[in-house]
C-alpha cells in the first residue's frame, strides 16, 4: 500500500542527511510504527510520505500512485495524496463546532450536504462523540479533542493514515485507553497506518510491525514479538527494553566465549558480536535445591547485591565471580535478600545473538 524506496532527505542548509536510505513496504491494512530515539528521522520520514517535505532522493508510492520519485520530477502535492494525518497538536479549529471541524475536509472536497452530514455522524459515532457534534470544539478535554482530530482524519476515507505521536499530549491513563481505542478503530475501518512514536511500550502494544530507526537509518523491523524476543542488533535489543549485553570473543558453532564464560546458544547469527538476555529471562535458583543437578549449561554462581521489591516484580542485581553485574527481574513472592548466594542460569533459548550494527 505504501512503498518507500531508498528515501534520502537533507534539509536545506543542513550538514548531513536526516533520512539515510530508508526502504520499507507497508501492506494494505497494516499498522506500521516508526520507532526510535528523538531526532532519528521518524517525523522527517512521515512528512516525506505526506508530501510536507521534499526528499533529496528515492521514491514513494501510495496505492498504485507514485507520489515522489525521479529526483523530485515526480512530486504530487499533499492534498492530492490518498492520506489523512493526525499530529501531536490536535489542530482543532476553535471557532468551529465539533461537527464543523470534522466536516471541514468534506467541505473542501465539495461533498454534498446530506452525504457530508451522514459521514460526519458516522465517524463521530466511531470515536464516541456523537452527542458533542454541536459543541464548540474548545469545550472539550484533551482526549476528546484528539478524538475530533481522528474523526476528521477518518472522514475523507483515505487509504492511509499518518500519525505523528498523536497521544503524547494526553495524560498517562488516557493515553493507555486511547491506544487501544485507536488501534481497534483503525483495524475496524481497515485503514493502513504509519504511526510515529518514541515510546517503546506504545509501539509494542499498537503495531503489527515496528520499524526501528537510529541516526536517519532503518536498523531493523519486525513484529513486536519478534523484535522484542529476537532482535538482531545491539541497538534493537537495548532500545526495545532492558537487556544485559555481553560481548562475544569467539564462536564455536552454537557456543560462544564471553567475559562471563562459555555460553551455549539456541540461535546464532553468522557474524554475531554480542549476546544479550532480558532481565525477566534470567533464571535464579538457590544454591541448594533439586534443579541444580540438571546440566550445568549456562549456569554460574552469583551473589545478590541488591533486591528491590516493586509490587509486581523484584528487581535483583547479581554479581558474578568475575565482578560482572546482571540485572534480573523475578516474581515478587520469592524470598530473596541482599547477600544471598544463588545460581544463575541463562537459558540458551533466551540468549539473543546480536550484531553490533546492522545498518552498516
Ligand atoms: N525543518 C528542519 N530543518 C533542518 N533540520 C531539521 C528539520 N526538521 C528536523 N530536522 C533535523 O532532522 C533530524 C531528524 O528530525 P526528526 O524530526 O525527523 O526526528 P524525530 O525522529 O521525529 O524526533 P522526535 O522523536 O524528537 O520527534 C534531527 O536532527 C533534526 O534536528
Ligand atoms: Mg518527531
Amino acid at each position: 500500500m505504501v512503498n518507500i524506496q531508498d528515501l534520502w532527505l537533507t534539509y536545506p542548509g543542513a550538514a548531513s542527511p536526516s533520512v539515510k536510505g530508508v526502504s520499507i513496504q507497508i501492506e494494505a491494512g497494516e499498522f506500521l510504527t516508526l520507532l526510535g530515539p528523538s531526532g532519528c528521522g521518524k517525523t522527517s520520514t512521515l512528512r516525506s510520505v505526506a508530501g510536507l517535505e521534499t526528499p533529496t532522493g528515492g521514491s514513494i508510492t501510495i496505492g498504485a500512485t507514485r507520489v515522489f520519485g525521479d529526483e523530485g520530477r515526480c512530486n504530487i502535492p499533499t492534498h492530492a495524496r490518498d492520506i489523512a494525518m493526525v499530529f501531536q497538536s490536535y489542530a482543532i479549529w476553535p471557532h468551529m463546532t465539533v461537527g464543523q471541524n470534522v466536516a471541514f475536509p468534506l467541505d473542501v472536497a465539495g461533498t454534498s450536504g446530506d452525504e457530508s452530514r451522514r459521514r460526519v455522524a458516522e465517524v463521530l459515532d466511531m470515536v464516541g462523540l456523537r452527542e458533542y457534534a454541536d459543541r464548540s470544539a474548545t469545550q472539550l478535554s484533551g482526549g476528546q479533542q484528539q478524538r475530533v482530530a481522528i474523526a476528521r482524519a477518518l472522514v475523507r476515507r483515505s487509504s492511509v493514515m499518518l500519525l505523528d505521536e498523536p497521544l503524547s499530549n494526553l495524560d498517562a491513563k488516557l493515553r493507555e485507553q486511547m491506544r487501544v481505542e485507536l488501534r481497534d478503530l483503525l483495524k475496524r475501518v481497515g485503514m493502513t497506518a504509519i504511526y510515529v512514536t518514541h515510546d517503546q511500550e506504545e509501539a509494542l502494544m499498537l503495531s503489527d510491525r515496528i520499524a526501528l530507526m537510529q541516526g536517519g537509518r532503518l536498523i531493523e523491523s519486525g513484529t513486536p514479538r519478534s523484535l522484542y524476543l529476537e532482535p538482531t542488533t545491539v541497538f534493537g535489543a537495548t532500545f526495545l527494553g532492558a537487556a544485559e549485553v555481553i560481548a562475544v570473543t569467539a564462536r564455536h558453532g552454537n557456543r560462544v566465549d564471553t567475559a562471563i564464560g562459555a555460553l551455549q546458544l539456541e540461535r546464532v547469527l553468522p557474524d554475531l558480536t554480542h549476546v544479550a538476555i532480558r532481565p525477566e529471562a534470567i533464571v535464579i535458583e538457590p544454591t541448594t535445591g533439586v534443579s541444580q543437578s540438571n546440566d550445568g549449561i549456562n549456569r554460574m554462581p552469583a551473589t545478590l547485591t541488591s533486591v528491590v521489591f516493586s509490587g509486581r516484580h523484584q528487581q535483583l542485581v547479581l554479581e558474578l565471580p568475575g565482578g560482572r553485574r546482571l540485572n534480573a527481574q523475578v516474581d515478587a513472592t520469592r524470598p530473596f535478600a541482599p547477600g544471598d548466594a544463588v545460581v544463575v542460569a541463562l537459558p540458551p533459548s533466551r540468549l539473543m545473538p546480536l550484531l553490533e550494527d546492522a545498518a552498516a
